[in-house]
């Protein structure tokens, strides 16, 4: 069922999305080569908790973490750890802070130094993958127009979508109805109410959509080895459009 959220509700997602939203740059301005990937997740923590916020992702289902940190192939629920990022590597960071009783959520992917040609589409194409999904958004929009229209956009640049994962409503729960694909039939689905709260997260592959979980059971990695970016906001649907609580 998706939860449809009062005027009141959406403000109180307000303050998690903003937190969100500042720490993806207090990351973004701090993350580099000699970094590592769980020092990473400390910035993540530190930063949310010093507003006052939780970190949802630490103990979701046992994730080990406050953030997930995928590095190259790695297209999400990368475990933060020893891993020494460095030059031309690309790093999807996502986070989730909890506060006032309601969740925010997103995604970026960070370039570290100087990335290769074909990385720095990716993460430029992924971006735009978001802002096509949500292009003509609005109340009584089917939901699979979504999908419809990031998997165009990506196929169109010669990428892949990944399909093992979706975008997801988000609200007093991380993860609410409705699932969101990132690939889909236009036209179809539910159409989404003003007041659903969703995620839309486009994660897009350079290669193979195909994926496999490493042992830790959560690393999800594409099967080819190729690189993924991931680029993720929380958005309200409304009457006339979208609003961005992320950004
Ligand atoms: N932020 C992720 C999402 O978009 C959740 C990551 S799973 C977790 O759904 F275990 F890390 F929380
Ligand atoms: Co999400």
């Amino acid at each position: 069922m998706i939860f449809v959220k009062s005027e009141k509700e959406i403000g109180l997602m307000r303050e998690p999305c903003a937190i969100v939203r500042d720490c993806l740059s207090f990351v973004g301005e701090r993350i580099g080569a000699g970094m590592t990937t769980k020092e990473v997740d400390e910035l993540v923590e530190r930063f949310i908790r010093s507003c006052g916020a939780q970190p949802s992702c630490l103990g979701y289902c046992g994730y080990p973490a406050s953030a997930c940190v995928s590095v190259n192939e790695v297209v999400v629920h990368g475990i933060p750890d020893g891993r020494v990022l460095k030059e031309g590597d690309i790093v999807s960071v996502d986070l989730c802070a909890y506060k006032n009783g309601f969740h925010g959520d997103g995604a970026r992917t960070f370039r570290i130094g100087k990335v290769d040609e074909e990385s720095d589409k990716l993460i430029r194409v992924t971006e735009e993958c978001f802002f096509r999904g949500i292009e003509g958004l609005r109340a009584g929009t089917p939901l699979y127009d979504i999908g419809y229209r990031v998997q165009q956009h990506a196929e169109e640049n010669g990428f892949s979508v990944i399909r093992a994962y979706t975008g997801h409503g988000i609200g007093r729960e991380m993860h609410e109805d409705p699932s969101v694909p990132n690939v889909g039939r236009r036209g179809t689905g539910v159409r989404l109410p003003a007041g659903a709260v969703i995620c839309v997260e486009p994660m897009i592959a350079a290669g193979t959509f195909r994926v496999k979980v490493l042992p830790d059971e959560w690393t999800a990695v594409t099967l080819d080895g190729g690189r993924a970016a991931h680029y993720e906001n929380t958005v309200v649907v409304r009457e006339d459009g979208v609003e961005i609580l992320t950004l």
